[in-house]
Formats: C-alpha cells, sequence, structure tokens
C-alpha cells in the first residue's frame, strides 16, 4: 500500500501563454503539488519549447517546486542555468545519454546545483536499462506517451513498468522513491495510474485544454484520486 501523497504536476505545455501568469496562479490556488515544464530543444524531440527566462517566468508567480523535464539532447549543457531560473528537480532522458557513466555525471552535475536528480524513460526503454542508477537518483517519469507533444491518449500497456517499478523499489526498501507518470493522464485512467504505483500525476491537457478552468479541472483530478485511494 502506498504511503506517498499523490502529487498532481500540471504541465503547461497546452497552457493558455497569453494568460501565463495566471495560469499559474491559478493551480496553484487550487492545489498542485509541484509545476512539470518541458523543455525542449527541436532535436531530441522535434519541438521547440520553454527558454530560462519562462522558468524564471513561472517561478515568479507560484511558491510550488518546478521540475524541468529535459527532452534535449545534452542535458549537462543546460541543468545550471535552469537551477538558477528556478528548477528544484531536474528529468533528464536516458536516450539522450551514451551509457551509464554519462548518466553518472549528469546525475552528479544536479546534485552540485543542490538539485534532485531524475530520469525520464521513453515507451521504447526498458527499466532493467536504468536499474543501476535507481539509488542515486530520487525520481523516475515514466513517459507513457512518444516525448514532444502534449494532448496524446495515454498507451496503458506501458503501466507495467510502473508497477515493475514500484515492486522493485519496494524491495530495495524505497518507500518513498518518485514515479512519476507523464502522458495522457485523465481523470478516467488515474485509477489505473495510481494502482500500478505512480505517486506523481503529470497532467497537461487534463488541466489546460480550453474546456474548463484549470482550477475546475484540478478539483475533478483530486476527486479523482480520492476516490481512487478509498477503493
Ligand atoms: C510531452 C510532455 C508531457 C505533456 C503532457 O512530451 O512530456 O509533459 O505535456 O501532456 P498531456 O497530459 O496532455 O499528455
Ligand atoms: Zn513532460
Amino acid at each position: 500500500m502506498l504511503t506517498q501523497k499523490i502529487e498532481i504536476a500540471p504541465s503547461i505545455l497546452t497552457a493558455d501563454f497569453g494568460a501565463l501568469r495566471s495560469q499559474i496562479v491559478e493551480v496553484t490556488t487550487a492545489g498542485v503539488d509541484r509545476i512539470h515544464l518541458d523543455i525542449m530543444d527541436g532535436h531530441f524531440v522535434p519541438p521547440l519549447s520553454f527558454s530560462t527566462e519562462v522558468v524564471t517566468a513561472v517561478a515568479s508567480a507560484t511558491t510550488l517546486p518546478i521540475e524541468v523535464h529535459l527532452m534535449v539532447e545534452n542535458p549537462l549543457k543546460y541543468i545550471e542555468m535552469f537551477s538558477k531560473a528556478g528548477a528544484s528537480t531536474h528529468i533528464f532522458h536516458f536516450e539522450a545519454m551514451q551509457n551509464l557513466d554519462s548518466c553518472q555525471t549528469v546525475i552528479q552535475e544536479i546534485k552540485a546545483t543542490n538539485s534532485s536528480p531524475a530520469i525520464a524513460i521513453s515507451p521504447n526503454t526498458n527499466i532493467d536499462s536504468i536499474l543501476e542508477l535507481i539509488q542515486d537518483i530520487e525520481q523516475v517519469t515514466v513517459m507513457t506517451i512518444e516525448p514532444g507533444w502534449g494532448g496524446q491518449k495515454l498507451r496503458s500497456e506501458l503501466l507495467s513498468k510502473i508497477i515493475d517499478l514500484r515492486r522493485i523499489t519496494s524491495e530495495m526498501n524505497l518507500p518513498n522513491f518518485n514515479i512519476e507518470i507523464d502522458g495522457g493522464v485523465k481523470k478516467e485512467n488515474i485509477q489505473q495510474c495510481i494502482s500500478a504505483g505512480a505517486n506523481i500525476l503529470v497532467a497537461g491537457s487534463a488541466i489546460y485544454n480550453g474546456n474548463m478552468k484549470p482550477m475546475n479541472a484540478v478539483e475533478e483530478l483530486r476527486i479523482a484520486i480520492n476516490n481512487s485511494l478509498k477503493k
């Protein structure tokens, strides 16, 4: 039984950027737990997204922790600048690295900036690839979509990675290890995400979709979380 708090981490990829500050303030007031910022360099994934200036602007609008999801080819280049801009967790992609040694170099650099190290794995990466690094990081982000775009459908066949990871980290006596799910999380599949063992739920288009106010969307997600925990 999971004893960690189930966290909601809004991803602003589909937010209204003309009203960025109020969109951040609104989810902060609604009681989310951290802000998830998707950084894309146009190489690791085709789109370009946010610079350090956007991270600074978000940090000035909230007191919540900010995590940067680095969908970039060379994470080492960006860690210090995003830490200075206000990120307290850096999530780098295993697929961007050559080997476990280069992962360790990135992890040490993240720790050197007093930030928390986390690794993301894309759909085609098996959890076996990163098991040796678990002791040195605080979080794994399991992608349940191809990275690069918000608004895709969660691929539920990938939830087995979360189940395996939760079992393995429990066996390693790491009950507070963070397992984040990123991609297609909606109120309709929250039960599946939580029962698989995820404790941080990234939610982009579920919160920022133009159909309802982000505040109301967060409330619906929280209700779905509470209902799942009762079962
Ligand atoms: C995609 C990003 C996600 C995305 C989530 O590469 O990593 O964080 O914005 O958006 P939804 O919740 O719409 O899948
Ligand atoms: Zn993300």
